[in-house]
Protein backbone atom coordinates (compact mmCIF):
# COMPACT_ATOMS: atom_id res chain seq x y z
CA UNK A 1 0.00 0.00 0.00
CA UNK A 2 1.21 3.55 -0.43
CA UNK A 3 -1.11 6.79 -0.41
CA UNK A 4 -1.43 7.19 -4.49
CA UNK A 5 -4.97 7.16 -4.92
CA UNK A 6 -4.13 6.82 -8.90
CA UNK A 7 -1.56 4.67 -10.62
CA UNK A 8 -1.07 4.34 -14.27
CA UNK A 9 1.90 1.93 -15.15
CA UNK A 10 3.33 1.43 -18.75
CA UNK A 11 -0.16 1.99 -20.54
CA UNK A 12 -0.80 1.41 -23.92
CA UNK A 13 -3.42 2.92 -26.28
CA UNK A 14 -3.48 2.48 -29.73
CA UNK A 15 -6.08 3.39 -32.13
CA UNK A 16 -5.41 1.51 -35.21
CA UNK A 17 -2.08 1.78 -35.78
CA UNK A 18 -1.65 5.27 -34.22
CA UNK A 19 -0.05 4.37 -30.37
CA UNK A 20 -1.76 7.07 -28.19
CA UNK A 21 -0.16 6.19 -25.17
CA UNK A 22 3.80 4.33 -25.60
CA UNK A 23 3.96 3.53 -22.03
CA UNK A 24 2.80 6.15 -19.68
CA UNK A 25 3.43 5.93 -15.89
CA UNK A 26 1.35 8.39 -13.45
CA UNK A 27 0.78 8.64 -9.51
CA UNK A 28 -1.25 10.83 -8.31
CA UNK A 29 -1.42 10.98 -4.29
CA UNK A 30 -4.47 11.39 -2.26
CA UNK A 31 -5.19 15.29 -2.23
CA UNK A 32 -3.14 16.39 -5.09
CA UNK A 33 -3.63 18.80 -7.82
CA UNK A 34 -1.74 17.40 -10.54
CA UNK A 35 -1.65 19.21 -13.99
CA UNK A 36 -1.09 16.93 -17.29
CA UNK A 37 0.07 19.58 -20.16
CA UNK A 38 0.97 18.88 -23.84
CA UNK A 39 0.20 19.81 -27.09
CA UNK A 40 -2.67 18.65 -29.09
CA UNK A 41 -2.87 15.29 -30.12
CA UNK A 42 -0.36 14.93 -27.24
CA UNK A 43 -2.47 11.98 -26.13
CA UNK A 44 -4.19 13.91 -22.44
CA UNK A 45 -7.76 13.01 -23.54
CA UNK A 46 -6.92 9.81 -23.96
CA UNK A 47 -5.01 9.28 -20.86
CA UNK A 48 -7.55 11.02 -19.14
CA UNK A 49 -10.51 8.45 -21.10
CA UNK A 50 -8.53 5.12 -19.99
CA UNK A 51 -8.93 6.34 -16.60
CA UNK A 52 -12.22 5.73 -16.51
CA UNK A 53 -12.54 2.68 -18.70
CA UNK A 54 -13.84 4.82 -22.05
CA UNK A 55 -10.70 3.80 -23.98
CA UNK A 56 -9.09 0.45 -23.08
CA UNK A 57 -5.56 -0.28 -22.45
CA UNK A 58 -3.62 -2.32 -25.03
CA UNK A 59 -1.35 -3.20 -22.57
CA UNK A 60 -0.31 -1.39 -18.56
CA UNK A 61 -2.39 -1.18 -15.71
CA UNK A 62 -4.34 1.39 -13.99
CA UNK A 63 -5.01 1.51 -9.83
CA UNK A 64 -7.09 3.19 -7.50
CA UNK A 65 -6.60 2.86 -3.87
CA UNK A 66 -4.16 0.04 -5.07
CA UNK A 67 -6.67 -2.09 -6.70
CA UNK A 68 -6.57 -2.85 -10.55
CA UNK A 69 -9.40 -0.75 -12.26
CA UNK A 70 -7.77 -2.08 -15.89
CA UNK A 71 -4.87 -4.13 -16.56
CA UNK A 72 -3.91 -5.66 -19.80
CA UNK A 73 -0.45 -8.14 -19.65
CA UNK A 74 1.63 -9.60 -22.23
CA UNK A 75 2.69 -12.44 -19.96
CA UNK A 76 0.14 -14.84 -20.66
CA UNK A 77 0.02 -16.28 -16.78
CA UNK A 78 -1.26 -12.92 -15.75
CA UNK A 79 -5.45 -12.66 -16.31
CA UNK A 80 -5.97 -8.88 -17.83
CA UNK A 81 -8.82 -7.48 -15.28
CA UNK A 82 -11.38 -4.57 -17.06
CA UNK A 83 -14.25 -2.87 -15.16
CA UNK A 84 -16.99 -1.12 -16.69
CA UNK A 85 -17.38 2.94 -16.61
CA UNK A 86 -20.24 2.91 -14.36
CA UNK A 87 -18.68 0.73 -11.68
CA UNK A 88 -15.47 3.02 -11.86
CA UNK A 89 -17.57 6.26 -10.91
CA UNK A 90 -19.39 4.15 -8.72
CA UNK A 91 -16.26 3.93 -6.65
CA UNK A 92 -15.56 7.90 -7.15
CA UNK A 93 -13.76 8.65 -10.01
CA UNK A 94 -15.63 11.62 -12.47
CA UNK A 95 -14.83 12.88 -15.50
CA UNK A 96 -15.54 16.09 -16.86
CA UNK A 97 -15.21 15.74 -20.62
CA UNK A 98 -13.54 17.78 -23.23
CA UNK A 99 -16.38 20.00 -24.78
CA UNK A 100 -18.56 19.44 -21.19
CA UNK A 101 -20.75 17.24 -22.16
CA UNK A 102 -24.03 18.44 -20.60
CA UNK A 103 -27.31 18.14 -21.98
CA UNK A 104 -28.56 20.92 -23.85
CA UNK A 105 -31.95 20.09 -24.20
CA UNK A 106 -32.23 19.99 -20.24
CA UNK A 107 -32.51 22.39 -18.32
CA UNK A 108 -29.76 23.53 -15.50
CA UNK A 109 -31.43 21.81 -12.44
CA UNK A 110 -32.17 18.60 -14.49
CA UNK A 111 -28.37 18.60 -15.76
CA UNK A 112 -27.64 17.90 -12.08
CA UNK A 113 -30.44 15.84 -10.91
CA UNK A 114 -28.83 13.35 -14.15
CA UNK A 115 -25.40 13.84 -12.35
CA UNK A 116 -26.98 11.98 -9.35
CA UNK A 117 -27.59 8.72 -11.08
CA UNK A 118 -26.10 6.69 -8.19
CA UNK A 119 -27.93 8.54 -5.71
CA UNK A 120 -31.37 7.09 -4.64
CA UNK A 121 -32.32 9.38 -1.98
CA UNK A 122 -34.40 12.52 -3.36
CA UNK A 123 -33.76 14.53 -0.45
CA UNK A 124 -29.88 14.09 -0.69
CA UNK A 125 -30.13 14.42 -4.36
CA UNK A 126 -31.76 18.09 -2.99
CA UNK A 127 -29.58 18.76 -0.73
CA UNK A 128 -26.61 18.01 -2.75
CA UNK A 129 -28.44 20.05 -5.74
CA UNK A 130 -28.39 23.34 -2.82
CA UNK A 131 -24.36 22.70 -2.40
CA UNK A 132 -23.72 22.82 -5.91
CA UNK A 133 -25.80 26.35 -5.92
CA UNK A 134 -23.96 28.00 -2.95
CA UNK A 135 -20.68 26.81 -4.85
CA UNK A 136 -22.00 28.21 -8.05
CA UNK A 137 -24.15 31.02 -7.42
CA UNK A 138 -25.08 31.68 -11.15
CA UNK A 139 -26.10 28.09 -11.44
CA UNK A 140 -28.79 28.63 -9.17
CA UNK A 141 -29.94 31.86 -11.12
CA UNK A 142 -30.17 29.79 -13.70
CA UNK A 143 -31.31 27.03 -12.70
CA UNK A 144 -34.62 26.55 -15.02
CA UNK A 145 -32.77 27.10 -17.93
CA UNK A 146 -32.23 25.01 -20.74
CA UNK A 147 -28.50 24.28 -20.46
CA UNK A 148 -27.70 24.78 -24.18
CA UNK A 149 -28.61 28.42 -23.75
CA UNK A 150 -25.93 29.15 -21.00
CA UNK A 151 -22.86 30.44 -21.92
CA UNK A 152 -19.30 28.60 -22.23
CA UNK A 153 -18.25 29.50 -18.60
CA UNK A 154 -21.73 28.93 -17.34
CA UNK A 155 -21.66 25.40 -19.14
CA UNK A 156 -18.52 24.45 -17.69
CA UNK A 157 -19.65 25.31 -14.28
CA UNK A 158 -22.35 22.85 -14.72
CA UNK A 159 -20.60 20.39 -16.08
CA UNK A 160 -17.99 20.57 -12.81
CA UNK A 161 -21.17 20.88 -10.66
CA UNK A 162 -22.69 17.89 -12.33
CA UNK A 163 -19.74 15.78 -11.88
CA UNK A 164 -19.71 16.78 -8.32
CA UNK A 165 -23.37 15.37 -7.46
CA UNK A 166 -21.72 11.94 -7.12
CA UNK A 167 -19.20 13.11 -4.24
CA UNK A 168 -15.85 11.93 -6.28
CA UNK A 169 -12.93 11.43 -4.56
CA UNK A 170 -10.74 11.48 -7.66
CA UNK A 171 -11.77 14.21 -10.19
CA UNK A 172 -10.54 14.27 -13.97
CA UNK A 173 -10.71 17.88 -15.75
CA UNK A 174 -10.45 17.69 -19.64
CA UNK A 175 -9.68 21.15 -20.38
CA UNK A 176 -11.69 23.29 -18.15
CA UNK A 177 -10.45 26.77 -19.61
CA UNK A 178 -11.10 25.76 -23.45
CA UNK A 179 -12.23 28.71 -24.95
CA UNK A 180 -13.33 30.89 -22.24
CA UNK A 181 -12.43 34.62 -21.38
CA UNK A 182 -9.60 35.02 -19.33
CA UNK A 183 -11.58 36.66 -16.28
CA UNK A 184 -13.91 33.37 -16.46
CA UNK A 185 -10.93 31.30 -16.77
CA UNK A 186 -9.73 32.49 -13.54
CA UNK A 187 -12.93 31.82 -11.65
CA UNK A 188 -13.30 28.48 -12.68
CA UNK A 189 -9.79 27.55 -11.76
CA UNK A 190 -10.37 29.13 -8.15
CA UNK A 191 -13.48 26.93 -8.33
CA UNK A 192 -11.18 24.06 -8.98
CA UNK A 193 -8.89 24.99 -5.97
CA UNK A 194 -11.51 25.45 -3.97
CA UNK A 195 -13.10 21.66 -4.52
CA UNK A 196 -9.46 20.30 -3.66
CA UNK A 197 -8.69 22.66 -0.55
CA UNK A 198 -12.65 21.98 0.91
CA UNK A 199 -13.45 19.63 -0.28
CA UNK A 200 -10.24 17.10 -0.22
CA UNK A 201 -10.78 16.10 -3.76
CA UNK A 202 -7.60 14.72 -5.80
CA UNK A 203 -7.67 16.27 -8.97
CA UNK A 204 -6.25 15.70 -12.55
CA UNK A 205 -6.25 18.55 -14.30
CA UNK A 206 -5.47 18.44 -18.21
CA UNK A 207 -5.08 22.15 -19.86
CA UNK A 208 -3.54 23.73 -22.64
CA UNK A 209 -3.31 26.65 -20.14
CA UNK A 210 -0.33 25.38 -19.02
CA UNK A 211 0.44 28.44 -17.24
CA UNK A 212 -2.73 28.90 -14.99
CA UNK A 213 -2.34 25.05 -14.56
CA UNK A 214 1.20 25.08 -13.29
CA UNK A 215 0.28 27.65 -10.42
CA UNK A 216 -2.79 26.45 -8.80
CA UNK A 217 -1.26 22.43 -8.92
CA UNK A 218 1.16 20.50 -6.78
CA UNK A 219 3.01 18.74 -9.62
CA UNK A 220 3.11 18.24 -13.56
CA UNK A 221 3.55 15.93 -16.21
CA UNK A 222 3.95 17.03 -19.34
CA UNK A 223 2.90 14.84 -22.26
CA UNK A 224 4.61 14.42 -25.62
CA UNK A 225 3.28 12.48 -28.67
CA UNK A 226 2.29 9.49 -25.80
CA UNK A 227 5.19 9.75 -23.77
CA UNK A 228 5.91 11.42 -20.24
CA UNK A 229 8.80 13.48 -20.95
CA UNK A 230 8.85 15.25 -17.61
CA UNK A 231 7.44 15.44 -14.29
CA UNK A 232 8.31 17.13 -11.03
CA UNK A 233 6.78 19.72 -8.64
CA UNK A 234 4.71 22.46 -10.74
CA UNK A 235 6.78 25.56 -9.31
CA UNK A 236 9.75 23.86 -11.08
CA UNK A 237 7.78 23.17 -14.22
CA UNK A 238 7.06 27.33 -14.56
CA UNK A 239 10.78 27.91 -14.34
CA UNK A 240 12.10 24.81 -16.46
CA UNK A 241 13.73 26.55 -19.18
CA UNK A 242 12.12 23.84 -21.69
CA UNK A 243 8.60 24.46 -20.80
CA UNK A 244 8.53 28.00 -20.99
CA UNK A 245 9.83 27.75 -24.19
CA UNK A 246 7.74 24.85 -25.53
CA UNK A 247 4.06 25.94 -23.30
CA UNK A 248 4.44 29.17 -21.68
CA UNK A 249 5.36 31.38 -24.94
CA UNK A 250 8.80 32.58 -23.19
N1 LIG B 1 -11.16 7.62 -31.52
C1 LIG B 1 -9.98 7.81 -32.11
N2 LIG B 1 -9.66 7.14 -33.25
C2 LIG B 1 -8.46 7.29 -33.83
N3 LIG B 1 -7.49 8.11 -33.37
C3 LIG B 1 -7.76 8.82 -32.27
C4 LIG B 1 -9.01 8.71 -31.58
N4 LIG B 1 -8.98 9.54 -30.51
C5 LIG B 1 -7.77 10.12 -30.53
N5 LIG B 1 -7.04 9.69 -31.58
C6 LIG B 1 -5.66 10.11 -31.90
O1 LIG B 1 -4.84 9.85 -30.78
C7 LIG B 1 -3.93 10.92 -30.54
C8 LIG B 1 -4.17 11.52 -29.16
O2 LIG B 1 -5.45 12.13 -29.12
P1 LIG B 1 -6.00 12.85 -27.81
O3 LIG B 1 -7.38 13.27 -28.11
O4 LIG B 1 -5.81 11.97 -26.65
O5 LIG B 1 -5.03 14.10 -27.70
P2 LIG B 1 -5.12 15.38 -26.77
O6 LIG B 1 -3.79 15.55 -26.14
O7 LIG B 1 -6.30 15.29 -25.88
O8 LIG B 1 -5.33 16.55 -27.84
P3 LIG B 1 -6.16 17.94 -27.71
O9 LIG B 1 -5.30 18.87 -26.94
O10 LIG B 1 -6.31 18.38 -29.13
O11 LIG B 1 -7.45 17.65 -27.06
C9 LIG B 1 -4.16 11.90 -31.69
O12 LIG B 1 -3.22 11.62 -32.69
C10 LIG B 1 -5.57 11.59 -32.16
O13 LIG B 1 -5.72 11.89 -33.52
MG1 LIG C 1 -7.98 16.39 -25.65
Amino acid sequence: MNNNILELKNAHVRYGNIEALKGVDLHIAEAEIVALIGANGAGKSTLLKSIVGLEPLNEGEVTYNSEILNGVYPERDKKNISTPTDVIVKKGISLVPEGRGIFPEMTVKENLEMGAFLIKDKKLIEQRIEEKYEMFEILKDRRKQLAGSLSGGEQQMLAIARALMNSPKLLLLDEPALGLAPIIIQNIFQIITRINKESGVTILLVEQNARMALKISDRGYVLETGNIVMVDKSSNLLENPKVKAAYLGE
